[in-house]
This record gives C-alpha cells, sequence and structure tokens, in this order.
C-alpha cells in the first residue's frame, strides 16, 4: 500500500498530537500499511516533535514493528530447539519451496512474508509454524502445505456479490 501522508496525519489527529501516543500512532501506521514507512516515521517525528532517533528507537524495540515492507500474511517458522529436533527445518524447507523465498523475505506479490523465530513459548506443540498469529502445532509438511495453500485461495477469491454489498 502506498504512504499517504494524509492517511498518517489522520492517525495522529486522533490521539491529539500527543507525543506520550507515539506507540499508539506507530501501532496504527503499521497495521495500515504493514509496516513503518521511512516518510510516515519522519512525518511521525515532526507533527510529535519527537526526535526522529528516538521513533526509530521505538520502532525498532518492539518486534511488532517493521522497518522493511511485509506481505499480507506473516508465515513465522519456529527454529528453536524442541522445535529443530522435531522437524522445523524440514517444515522451513517446505515453506521455502512453497513460497519462493528466504526467511526475512516478501514475494513479489506481497502477500506472504516468512520469518523464523527462536522459540514461540509453546515447545510441547513443536513444531509450530504462525500464520497470521494463528499457531499450527506438531506441524508436518503436508499439514503446511494444506494450510499455505488455503492462503494462497484466499488472494484468489473473487469477490462474491454477497461480499461486494457488505462494502
Ligand atoms: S522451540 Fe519452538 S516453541 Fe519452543
Amino acid at each position: 500500500m502506498k504512504f499517504i501522508p494524509k492517511e498518517v496525519i489522520k492517525i495522529i489527529n486522533k490521539y491529539h498530537v500527543k507525543k506520550s501516543k507515539l506507540l499508539a500512532v506507530l501501532t496504527d501506521i503499521q497495521a495500515k500499511y504493514n509496516w513503518l514507512p521511512p516518510d510516515a516515521i519522519k512525518l511521525v517525528s515532526e507533527k510529535l516533535c519527537v526526535p526522529l532517533i528516538d521513533v526509530y528507537g521505538v520502532a525498532s524495540f518492539y518486534h511488532a514493528f517493521s522497518l522493511t515492507p511485509r506481505g499480507k500474511h506473516i508465515v513465522t517458522v519456529c527454529s528453536g530447539t524442541a522445535c529443530h529436533v522435531r522437524g522445523a527445518p524440514i517444515i522451513l524447507d517446505r515453506v521455502q519451496d512453497q513460497l519462493g523465498i528466504s526467511p526475512g523475505c516478501t514475494t513479489k506479490d506481497d502477500q506472504f512474508t516468512l520469518e523464523t523465530v527462536n522459540c514461540l513459548g509453546a515447545c510441547a506443540l513443536a513444531p509450530i509454524v504462525v500464520v497470521d498469529g494463528h499457531y499450527h502445532g506438531q506441524s508436518t509438511t503436508q499439514k503446511i502445505d494444506l494450510v499455505l495453500t488455503k492462503y494462497k485461495k484466499k488472494k484468489k477469491r473473487k469477490p462474491t456479490k454477497k461480499s461486494r454489498k457488505k462494502k
């Protein structure tokens, strides 16, 4: 999605241009664009009178924020010890093959970003893959194929008359 200054100003105004609402402002921008575009960060810095370095400090501290463009769907493969010994490397290979990208990358169509994490704190469910916040425990390559296929189909699905009316 293209950065539009007016949209970011609207978010800043929603929080009454308060410095103390920096985190909320960045959260909303992240939700809107799926990342924090540099121009948006600069605008936030200017409008809230917070030094640019401090805005970047907050943006880079929290894992929820991304300073690089991310796909519509975030696929996270846990590669912590428990997941590793239960097959995470095989799962990761399959996800890479399915999406055609390496960890840290986004597909050309901006649909998927692949990430790895060291432990999700749910080792009993190892190996785990998380897609858009949904945990898929005791994953196998077959299960992951089905999950990714479902998300790929979501992209291709054309709007029905019913869904068009809702807008
Ligand atoms: S190692 Fe994967 S959840 Fe802990």
